[in-house]
C-alpha cells in the first residue's frame, strides 16, 4: 500500500494537512478496509493474494517457463528455476482479473520448495481450495494458472533433456 501513502501523501501531504506518518496510518486504514470488504466478496485469502501477491516479477534466464492464455485469453507467465529434483524459485506474470492474479500467487506459494512430481500434481482445484474458495465464474483462472504451472515445468524437464531449446523461447509478457 505504499502507492496509497505516496498518492496521499501527495495530493494531502502538499498542503499541510497531513504529514507523512498521518498519510501513512490512513493508507493502512484503506488498506484494511479495502481488503474486508473485497474479503466479504471474494474470500479473505483471494482478497490478500490479489491486493499482495507472492512472488510477482520476473526470473533472469529460467530453468523453465511457459505463458498460457486461458478461456477469456487472460495470459498467465510462470518462470522457475530447479534445483535438483526441486523448485528454488518461481515467479509469475499476468493480465488477467484480480482473481487470476490471485490464482497465479496461490500457485507459486504452493509450487515453491516441492519437487517437480509435487507441482505437477497441483490442479485448478488445489488451488480453490488453498484459496478457501472461488466464485464458480472464475473457475477457469485457477486452472489457468495450474496449466501454466505445469507447462513451465514440463518446459524445464525439455530444456534438461534438450538445453538447445533454450534459445527458442519467445517472451511476450
Ligand atoms: Fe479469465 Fe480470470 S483468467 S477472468
Amino acid at each position: 500500500m505504499e502507492g496509497i501513502g505516496i498518492l496521499l501523501g501527495a495530493f494531502l501531504g502538499g498542503n499541510g494537512q497531513m504529514n507523512p506518518e498521518e498519510s501513512e496510518h490512513m493508507a493502512r486504514q484503506m488498506e484494511r478496509a479495502i481488503l474486508e470488504e473485497l474479503g466479504k466478496a471474494v474470500g479473505q485469502k483471494v482478497a490478500e493474494h490479489a491486493l499482495n501477491p507472492q512472488n510477482a516479477g520476473s526470473l533472469t534466464d529460467p530453468d523453465g517457463e511457459a505463458t498460457l492464455s486461458g478461456i477469456c485469453e487472460d495470459t498467465v507467465r510462470i518462470q522457475l528455476r530447479l534445483q535438483g529434483d526441486r523448485i528454488q524459485e518461481i515467479r509469475f506474470m499476468t493480465n488477467g482479473c484480480a482473481a487470476t492474479v490471485a490464482c497465479s500467487s496461490m500457485v507459486t506459494v504452493l509450487a515453491q520448495g516441492a519437487t517437480i512430481k509435487e507441482a505437477l500434481g497441483i490442479d485448478g482445484k488445489r488451488v480453490i481450495e488453498a484459496l478457501g474458495g472461488l466464485p464458480i465464474e472464475h473457475t477457469h483462472c485457477a486452472d489457468l494458472a495450474a496449466n501454466a504451472l505445469k507447462a513451465a515445468l514440463r518446459n524445464a524437464l525439455e530444456i534438461r533433456n534438450e538445453p538447445w531449446k533454450r534459445l527458442y523461447r519467445s517472451r511476450n509478457l
